[in-house]
């Protein structure tokens, strides 16, 4: 596996693999690696034909008062793991390599950011898709694998495809979990013990949501009201940022046939968690 920390050093890797007719699969990252992103390495493996990983932390993704400096690191590690999945390349480049003081372009998302995780942290969907934008640019790929665990980050992204007509193709990847159900996370190293015993009970509770709004005919909001009251009833440690019942990918709160997302965020002392499931009509 190579490792590459110069921009136009992936450029040209990438152009020459497209000249030999390969297809190019992109699985950005923030590093700290876990199960997760290892599963959207894998469906990466299973589809396209040459793969490069990401590790970047986008300084530009996060609030001033959020965790940039403090965000979890271990390159080391991640390399080997990003070896062992059968990657071709690990990009791993330097802020400076992708940003500048002469960058003059900068991007706001317009839709889709007013609601869920766009209201408690502004300006952090604007980072993303300028990081994603550059990291297109660079990598090229047929293919870019995302997480379902961050959903609003997949609509948003699918957005900026349509938006900036990239020719790319995003997969979704299923939300990888423990063994209790809590979606893994680079973040939740920083739980406490008694806040990991509690976490669970998320997702179990989105899970009964889901469950409620199959069977009864509820309207959305009156369904996001039960499903917000029986969170914040099974919450001792932690406390509700947001529970939210909306359409998907448009993420309005607008009755639908299509898919729905019923997504939520709590705060524990030192990590604000998330978690969220779709819900589609054709399951019903
Ligand atoms: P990061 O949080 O490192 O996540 C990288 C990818 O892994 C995202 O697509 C995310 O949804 C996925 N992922 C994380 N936890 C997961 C889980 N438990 N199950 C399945 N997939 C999971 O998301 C980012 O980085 C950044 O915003 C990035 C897209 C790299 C732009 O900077």
């Amino acid at each position: 596996m190579k490792v590459i920390k110069n921009a136009q050093e992936i450029q040209r890797f990438v152009l020459e693999q497209k000249a030999k007719g390969h297809k190019i699969g992109f699985v950005p990252t923030m590093g700290f690696l876990h199960e997760g992103h290892l599963s959207l390495m894998r469906e990466a493996k299973r589809t396209t034909d040459i793969n490069v990983v990401s590790v970047f932390v986008n300084p530009a993704q996060f609030g001033p008062n959020e965790d940039f400096e403090t965000y979890p690191r271990d390159f080391e590690h991640d390399k080997q793991l990003v070896e062992a999945a059968g990657m071709d390349v690990l990009f791993y480049p330097s802020v400076e390599e992708i940003y500048s003081d002469q960058d003059l372009i900068q991007m706001t998302v317009t839709k889709r950011t007013n609601v869920l995780c766009g209201t408690s942290r502004p300006g952090h969907f604007d980072g993303v898709v300028t990081v994603l934008t550059k990291l297109f640019h660079l990598v090229q790929p047929s293919v870019a694998y995302f997480g379902m665990k961050d959903a609003q980050q997949v609509a948003v992204v699918q957005g900026l495809i349509d938006t900036l007509k990239f020719p790319i193709r995003i997969q979704r990847v299923q939300t990888v979990r423990e063994s209790d159900g809590l979606a893994k996370s680079s973040r939740n190293v920083r739980l406490s013990t008694d806040e990991r015993q509690e976490a669970p009970v998320i997702y179990q509770t989105l899970q009964w949501g889901r469950d409620l709004m199959k069977q009864e005919g509820l309207s959305m909001s009156e369904a996001e009201k039960r499903v917000r009251e029986k969170l914040e009833a099974s919450l001792k440690l932690g406390k509700v940022d947001y529970l939210t019942i909306l359409s998907y990918p448009e993420l309005e709160p607008k009755e639908t046939s299509g898919e729905k997302i019923l997504a939520t965020a709590v705060f524990y002392k030192n990590v604000r968690l998330i978690d969220n499931i779709i819900i589609s009509h054709q399951e019903d």
